[in-house]
């Protein structure tokens, strides 16, 4: 469902100081994305496409903006981190002339659902001319602890929001906080930013205190008060971040075996927002698929192994403790144990890369085995190829890398070492331990091997010597 008359502004500006990062807070990632992604996705996905979306950016603005350039955001600069209504002050020309409501999300409250903003966007807007000029998200909380704690009269009314650092003792004791999730009419928004006043004791300027300034002027408040106290967590340190990142890999796992993969151990298992898996794929304990990554159907994914923004064909396996990055296996490949692929690796369908074998910016055919122990860089290897145990592409010369070719169904013995440039022809034949450092033509046999010399009785003789 898309709202109307719903423009947002989206809190960015923040150093995050109790991160204790030279990385601005809203781009600390969350199962492999920046934390600010997620507010920006539900805004996406509750909006109208005609929705004004306005990110206020200070600390690490290039930075947030390189990351977010092209997601439909306007980018408004908070030059002092002064608090959030003047965060929010600094979006007031942006969003000039808009009617309706001003959603206003943090960047750092990033398990917030799309389905609970459309509840918000509901319960603030029914009431017809009853409703509020402004509603807040709240929740209950046994350690309420850092938040702003919701302050309500007698009748049970809100009457307004006050910093842990500006409470007293009662105040304190309040287990009800502030998600820092609102939604306010766009006139009376704009028309009392510029009263809120910044004697407190952060000497900023609160965005909460609208709370108060709307009901002394005798204004209705709405406060939606969730039930899920995760999704309202506000990522202030490292170890909310961890939390955070916690319910979000459960989210993730959740969706993903509900739609068809096997995840043995949801706990141990680490899937990024961005991956996909196809159905009947198995994915064992302590694997972690991040970045781009997309999997086919029917594929297992062993134990321990690491894949980075690469892609698997159907019924492809990854045996365990393997690290694959940037690269694109087909079908029917199998892939370690113990492999490393390193990025710009196009490995066709029923390939096989075996144990402690390292693949990087290589081809590899149709069928082609490489099953122990090997160094294959800047390859084009053909199909139906075996590549023998100790194999070595020899592609670096101390300035320049260079390319093997190796056609199809070639056969390279144990022990090789190919010193590139150089080509290995249709159905060659290199013989174990050879250093191949000239071009071999189809069908031909290259072998640089001392003859062994064999010598009777030898060892004996020299006991008694
Ligand atoms: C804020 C609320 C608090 C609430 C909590 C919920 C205020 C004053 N307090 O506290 O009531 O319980 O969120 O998580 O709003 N930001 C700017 N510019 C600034 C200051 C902050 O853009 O000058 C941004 C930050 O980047 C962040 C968000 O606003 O994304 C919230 O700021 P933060 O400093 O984390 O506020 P809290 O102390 O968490
Ligand atoms: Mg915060």
């Amino acid at each position: 469902m898309s709202m109307r008359n719903l423009s947002v502004i989206i809190l960015a500006a923040g150093k995050g100081t109790r991160m204790k990062s030279a990385l601005p807070k809203v781009l600390h990632p969350v199962c492999g994305l920046p934390m600010l992604h997620y507010p920006v996705s539900v805004v996406k996905r509750v909006c109208s496409s005609n929705s004004k979306v306005v990110a206020v950016v200070g600390c690490g603005a290039e930075d947030v903006k390189a990351a977010f350039g092209g997601r439909g955001l306007s980018f408004v600069y908070q030059k002092d981190q002064l608090g959030t209504g003047h965060a929010v002050m600094q979006a007031s020309a942006a969003l000039k002339g808009v009617d309706g409501d001003v959603l206003i999300l943090s960047g750092d409250v990033p398990l917030i659902t799309a389905d609970t903003i459309t509840a918000l966007v509901k319960f603030h807007r029914s009431g017809g001319k009853a409703a509020p000029v402004m509603t807040l998200v709240t929740a209950m909380l046994a350690n309420p602890s850092g938040y702003g704690r919701v302050l309500r009269n007698d009748a049970g009314a809100v009457e307004a929001v006050v910093e842990e650092k500006d409470c007293g003792d009662c105040e304190r004791a309040i287990h009800e906080i502030n998600a820092g999730i609102y939604i306010v009419k766009a006139g009376f928004l704009f028309e009392n930013l510029k009263r809120l006043g910044n004697r407190n004791a952060q000497s900023e300027y609160y965005l909460p205190d609208l709370v108060r300034l709307a009901r002394k002027a005798g204004h209705k408040v709405k406060a939606l008060t969730h039930h899920d106290t995760e999704e309202v967590m506000g990522i202030n340190n490292r170890v909310e971040l961890a939390k955070a990142a916690r319910v979000m890999r459960q989210r993730i796992n959740t969706a993903m075996m509900l739609s068809g993969v096997t995840i043995i151990d949801p706990d141990t298992t680490y899937i990024d927002a961005d991956v996909s898996v196809g159905v009947d794929s198995i994915i064992h304990p302590g694997a972690r698929i991040a970045g781009a990554t997309v999997i086919g159907a029917n594929c297992v994914i062993e134990q321990g192994s690491h894949l980075v923004d690469s892609i698997l064909g159907n019924n492809t396996t990854v045996k365990a403790y393997s690290l694959i990055e940037g690269t694109k296996a087909g079908k029917g490949v199998i892939i370690g144990p113990f492999a490393r692929l390193r990025p710009g690796n196009v490995i066709a369908d029923e390939a096989r890369i075996g144990n402690f074998v390292e693949v990087k910016k290589t081809t590899i055919g149709k069928g082609t085995k490489a099953n122990h122990l090997s160094y294959l860089g800047d390859a084009v290897i053909g199909a139906g190829v075996n590549i023998g145990a100790g194999t070595i592409t020899c592609n670096y010369d101390g300035a320049k890398k260079h390319r093997t070719v190796i056609e199809d169904r070639a056969f390279i013995g144990s022990d090789t070492q190919l010193v590139a440039p150089v080509k290995v022809g249709k159905g060659a034949y290199v013989g174990s331990g050879t250093t191949v450092t000239k071009d071999v033509p189809p069908d031909a046999l290259v072998v640089t091997r001392v003859s062994a010399r064999v010598v009777e009785g030898w060892a004996i003789k020299r006991k008694k010597g």
